[in-house]
């Protein structure tokens, strides 16, 4: 029986290092969530932004290796040449013929080119894994920075839905969706 495509393990570019989380990586993903969690409240997903503690961190990497064997959904975490983590890129699994990707940076590593770097890097190896697939990326309409990284990145704008996300104080929040057709339809 032939297995599905999995992401990449690890991957780098110019001056990053993608990969799986390890065991051992649990401080710096608190210590991110830590420093980052309210600035990004409105981008983690609960699991993340409730986190509490090395262990509960711990249990959270372990989750993330079952939901990538899985092939479920790969977060990979996006660490610089001196070691430390950046942030994070989200590519989901296949639904329907369609992949959700996402990511975000911590706010130091911001206006650096460096998410682009990331993000172009995950939809290659996307590409050469499902060539049919099409990419979907979605951030609330005015997140600014967000829909020109998907711009810069080759997504196109598909259509917007009026209040299709609640923030977290119950408000909803007007959400865009981008698209890259698959390579394999050009
Ligand atoms: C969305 C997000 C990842 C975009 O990050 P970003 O820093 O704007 O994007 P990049 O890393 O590609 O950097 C681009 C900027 O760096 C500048 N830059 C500097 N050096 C550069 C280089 N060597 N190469 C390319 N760009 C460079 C570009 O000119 C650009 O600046 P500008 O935005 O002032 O025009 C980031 O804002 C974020 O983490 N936001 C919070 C989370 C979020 O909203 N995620 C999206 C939901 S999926």
């Amino acid at each position: 029986m032939t297995r599905p495509p999995t992401f990449p393990a690890r991957l780098a570019t110019a001056r990053l290092v993608l990969r799986r989380y390890r065991q051992d990586d649990a401080a710096q993903l608190l210590q991110m969530v830590e420093e980052e969690r309210r600035r990004l409240a409105e981008v983690l997903v609960d699991p993340v932004f409730k986190l509490q503690g090395v262990d509960n961190a711990a249990g959270l990497v372990a989750f993330l290796a079952k939901e990538w064997q899985g092939g479920r959904r790969f977060i990979i975490s996006l660490w610089d040449r001196s070691g430390s983590l950046a942030g994070e890129c989200y590519v989901g699994g296949v639904v329907d013929g369609e992949i959700e990707v996402g990511i975000f940076l911590r706010q130091r590593y911001e206006r650096c080119g460096l998410a682009e770097e990331a993000l172009n890097a995950c939809i290659q190896a996307v590409h050469a894994r499902w060539p049919h697939a099409r990419l979907n990326y979605r951030c609330d309409t005015d997140n600014v920075r967000s829909c020109a990284l998907a711009l810069r990145c080759g997504f196109q704008r598909q259509s917007t839905t009026a209040g299709g996300r609640r923030r977290r104080d119950g408000s909803m929040a007007d959400v865009v969706l981008y698209s890259l057709a698959p390579p394999a339809a050009e």
